[in-house]
C-alpha cells in the first residue's frame, strides 16, 4: 500500500509524521507532494518520506491519497489531479467544509473519506472523525482508519452532518480549552501568582482532571459532586458558573462553530 499526502503544511505534515513513525508504512511507501519549494526542502530535511515536486511522478502510484491543502487550493489542484487518477484509488480529505459530493464530482472519483482532524494530532493525541462514500469497502475503511489512528484516535460518524458537528466539539474544541486555561491563568496572576507558578497550577489542574476522568467511569457531573461539598469553596465557584449560565454559553459557542462549518460547506 502506497500513500501520498498532498500538501505538507500543518496538517499534512502532522499526519505524514504519524504514519511515518508507525509500523504501518516504511519510507518508500509514504510520499508527500507540495508546491512550495521552501516546504519541499524542509520536508526533505525531515528524512521520513519521499518528497515530490511533480504530481505526475507520485499520484498515479498512490493507493491512498490524503488531501491536506486549504479548501481554496482545490480549484487549482483538482483539475491537475483529474487526468492522472484511477477508480481504485481512495481519497482521504482533511479539508474543512469540502463535501464528499464535491470531491467526487470535481475529481471524477467514487471512493472518498472525509475527515475532521484536530490540533492535538501534533502530539499523537488527536481525534479524527470520519465518514465515507458508499463505494469505500470495509477493508479499505479499516486501512484508512489505521492510518488516521497514527495521530491519536478516530471516530467513524454516520454522515457529513456529524463531521460538521464534530467541528463544533473536537475540531474547534482545543481553542475552547485554551480559552478556559487563559481565563484561569489571568485569575491566578490577578491573585498574585508568578507567571511560572500560574502555568504550573493551571496546566497540572487540566492534565490531572483529564487523567482522573479517563481512568474512571465517573461522569464529570459526579466528579463535580465529589469535590464540591455543601458550603465549601468549590461549590461557591460552581454556583457562580451556574448563576452566570456558563454551560449554556459553552453550548452556544459549540453550535456557532457547527453552524459555521455548515455555512462553509455551502459557500
Ligand atoms: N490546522 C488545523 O488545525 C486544521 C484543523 C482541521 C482541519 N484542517 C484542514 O487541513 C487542511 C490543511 O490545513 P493546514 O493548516 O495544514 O494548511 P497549510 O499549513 O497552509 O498547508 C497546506 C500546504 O499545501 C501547499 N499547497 C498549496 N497548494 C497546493 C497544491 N496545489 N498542491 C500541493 N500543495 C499545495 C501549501 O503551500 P503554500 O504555503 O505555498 O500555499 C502548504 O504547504 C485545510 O483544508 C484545513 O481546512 C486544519
Amino acid at each position: 500500500m502506497k500513500v501520498l499526502v498532498i500538501g505538507g503544511g500543518n496538517m499534512g505534515l502532522t499526519y505524514s509524521q504519524g504514519m511515518a513513525k508507525s509500523s504501518l508504512l516504511n519510507r518508500k511507501k509514504l510520499m508527500i507532494y507540495d508546491t512550495s519549494t521552501e516546504k519541499q526542502e524542509s520536508l526533505k530535511d525531515d528524512g521520513l518520506f519521499d518528497v515530490y515536486d511533480d504530481l505526475e511522478r507520485c499520484l498515479p502510484d498512490a493507493d491512498i491519497v490524503f488531501i491536506a491543502v486549504k479548501p481554496y487550493h482545490c480549484d487549482e489542484l483538482f483539475p491537475k489531479m483529474k487526468p492522472m487518477l484511477n477508480y481504485q484509488q481512495i481519497f482521504v480529505s482533511l479539508m474543512a467544509g469540502v463535501t464528499i459530493g464535491k470531491i467526487q464530482e470535481d475529481l471524477g472519483v467514487k471512493k472518498v473519506v472525509r475527515t475532521m482532524p484536530n490540533l492535538p494530532a501534533k502530539v499523537g493525541l488527536g481525534v479524527t472523525s470520519y465518514t465515507e462514500s458508499e463505494e469505500v469497502t470495509r477493508v479499505e475503511l479499516l486501512m484508512v482508519r489505521n492510518l488516521l489512528d497514527t495521530t491519536g484516535e478516530s471516530i467513524r460518524v454516520k454522515n457529513e452532518n456529524f463531521i460538521n458537528a464534530s467541528t463544533g466539539i473536537s475540531g474547534s474544541g482545543p481553542a475552547y480549552v485554551f480559552y478556559f486555561m487563559q481565563s484561569m491563568l489571568a485569575a491566578a496572576k490577578k491573585m498574585g501568582f508568578s507567571d511560572n507558578d500560574s502555568k504550573v497550577l493551571v496546566s497540572m489542574t487540566f492534565e490531572g482532571a483529564v487523567k482522573l476522568f479517563n481512568e474512571s467511569d465517573i461522569t464529570p457531573l459526579k466528579w463535580m459532586d465529589r469535590v464540591a461539598s455543601k458550603g465549601g469553596t468549590t461549590r461557591a465557584a460552581l454556583d457562580s458558573m451556574k448563576d452566570n449560565n456558563v454551560e449554556k454559553l459553552i453550548e452556544e459557542a459549540a453550535y456557532a462553530a457547527f453552524d459555521r462549518a455548515v455555512e462553509l460547506g455551502e459557500e
